[in-house]
């Protein structure tokens, strides 16, 4: 394991003013995607929105990395150069979702655990041959009646800490993602227990695994009030408490935490991302690695038209820099307003 190429490529990945693209919805999830504006999900759709997100000119002002499918890192551009090699000679470097999906954990009601284990050294190592320099790996956790038990929350913290293990074995830095769902109707408070627990439970298994913490980035759920929740949580509220849940259980050593958006506005993302920092000096840098909500206003502008392709980048381009923004607290609200660049 070459501990300082791992670190340098999470430090660049969290670079100032920096994020990540979170594409690499599976072909289930991105069918959902195309559904919504009325697009088939072909092979050839797909390759084409893609090419469109990755070929932005000057998003990379603001993306640091993008996050790819299976499919999409084998694809090409339009003009045939393949993605990986178009993102890294951008100065975007190329990263790839390695689980296979969260599946029903056996002998547990409404829980899940992801796969993908298996075989995974020999993907590793031909992800890394495609271009790939970081990965990722989702599990999920959610939060209901007598859930989640011990037993999925350790039992996904563990697989976390296999494949995390594996990875840096491999030479790409493990996104380690542990998803507290905000489907329901909990208080924060019950997001706050639930987070706290399932954090535990990851740096405990990640430290007893052998995985250098210096190289990881932790992919987090923000702690916020479940979706049909009576009383929604402000984005101070939400930013004061995910601070409080993280420093708790977030070794310092760590470069950076890039939270997912998991299904908040888009501009809800980014006021939160923005309360946090606001906050001040943190142990770890704190960004993003949004999938939805770098990409909804990008994907109904586009709408599978070639004619709007250009209105799609530029949707695209508005929320990366929003986004940058939040990365140093200096985001405000009226900036939504800015005309998006021509
Ligand atoms: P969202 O930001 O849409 O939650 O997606 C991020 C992601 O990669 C989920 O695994």
């Amino acid at each position: 394991m070459d501990v300082q190429e791992l670190e340098a490529t999470a430090s660049a990945i969290v670079a100032e003013g920096k994020g990540i693209l979170a594409a690499d919805e599976s072909d289930s999830t991105i069918k959902k995607r195309f559904d919504s504006i009325g697009v088939e999900s072909t092979e050839e759709n797909r390759r084409a929105y893609r090419d469109l997100l990755f070929t932005t000119e000057g998003v990379e002002e603001y993306i640091s990395g993008v996050i790819l499918f299976d499919e999409t890192i084998r694809q090409s551009s339009a003009d045939g150069t393949p993605f990986p090699e178009l993102l890294a000679s951008r100065g975007v470097i190329p990263g790839i979702k390695v689980d296979t999906g969260a599946k029903p954990l056996a002998l547990a009601r409404g829980e899940t655990i992801t796969e993908g284990l298996d075989g995974l050294r020999d993907r590793l190592e031909e992800y890394r041959d495609l271009g790939a320099r970081f990965a990722k790996w989702r599990a999920v956790i959610s939060i209901g009646n007598g859930i989640p038990s011990e037993y999925c929350i350790w039992t996904n913290a563990h697989a976390l800490a296999r494949y995390a293990a594996l990875s840096q074995e491999a030479g790409l830095v493990p996104i380690v993602e542990p998803e507290v769902l905000m489907d329901g109707g909990h208080t924060i408070d019950r997001s706050f227990e639930a987070t706290s627990h399932t954090l535990h439970a990851v740096f405990t298994e990640l430290r007893d695994q052998r995985v250098h913490p210096e190289g990881i980035l932790l992919k987090p759920n923000m702690v916020l009030s479940g979706y049909d929740g009576p009383d929604q949580a402000s984005h101070d509220k939400v930013a004061a408490e995910t601070i409080r849940c993280f420093k708790r259980h977030v070794p310092a050593a760590v470069p950076g935490i890039v939270f997912l958006s998991g299904g908040q506005s888009d501009e809800d993302a980014t006021a939160n991302l923005n309360a946090m920092n606001a906050l001040g000096k943190h142990p770890w840098q704190l960004s993003f690695s949004y999938g939805r909500a770098l990409q909804a206003p990008a994907l109904k502008a586009w709408g599978g038209k070639e004619e709007n392709v250009e209105a799609a980048q530029r949707a695209y381009y508005h929320r990366a820099k929003m986004n940058s923004a939040a990365r140093t607290g200096m985001y405000a609200p009226e900036m939504e307003k800015e005309a998006v660049p021509a």
